[in-house]
């Protein structure tokens, strides 16, 4: 099924001019600040935004070549499916990233915890409003890779 008329409603300003600039790996927490500049087409869309803390930002792998449904990953030295990292490299080149709403101004969204490369196009936003207690949440080959990471 293709699935037509996706398009960028803004682009990402970040510090980072490529990929190798970007943290990575166990324990890597994003703390960069950068923008997401809204098309002015859109600008109305952004209405109530300022309510919220933090957002799901939904973005294009713009600079992502290709896929690989088995891969390892910088946080683990062994392989792991594609479905279960959030590897650039997949079918669908779509990145999420949970970001701080640090300010509005106009068709500029201020951010922290940016880990996208500057330029890269945006899909969608929507309101972060997570409700699953940390005690139900499980994370999967990652919590193991941390685990043996300590122990070492
Ligand atoms: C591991 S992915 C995680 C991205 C997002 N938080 C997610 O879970 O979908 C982050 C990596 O994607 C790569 N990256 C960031 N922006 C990119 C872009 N526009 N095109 C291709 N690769 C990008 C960088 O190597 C960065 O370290």
């Amino acid at each position: 099924m293709e699935i037509p008329g996706m398009r960028a409603i803004g682009y990402i300003r970040s510090p980072y001019g490529n990929t190798k600039q970007i943290p990575k790996g166990l324990g890597t927490r994003h703390v960069a600040e950068g923008s997401l500049e809204i098309l002015p087409e859109f600008e109305p869309g952004l209405m109530d935004i300022e309510g919220y803390s933090h957002l799901y930002v939904i973005w294009v792998f713009h600079q992502s070549e290709g896929y690989e449904l088995v891969g390892t990953p910088p946080s683990d030295n062994q392989p792991h499916g594609v479905f279960s990292t959030r590897s650039p490299r997949r079918p669908n080149p779509i990145g999420l990233t949970v970001v701080e709403l640090v300010r509005r101004e106009g068709t500029s969204l201020f951010l922290r915890g940016v880990d996208m490369l500057d330029g890269t196009p945006v899909l969608d936003i929507k309101p972060y409003t997570s409700s699953i207690p940390e005690e139900k949440l499980r994370r999967g080959w990652l919590a193991e890779a941390e685990k043996r990471s300590q122990e070492t």
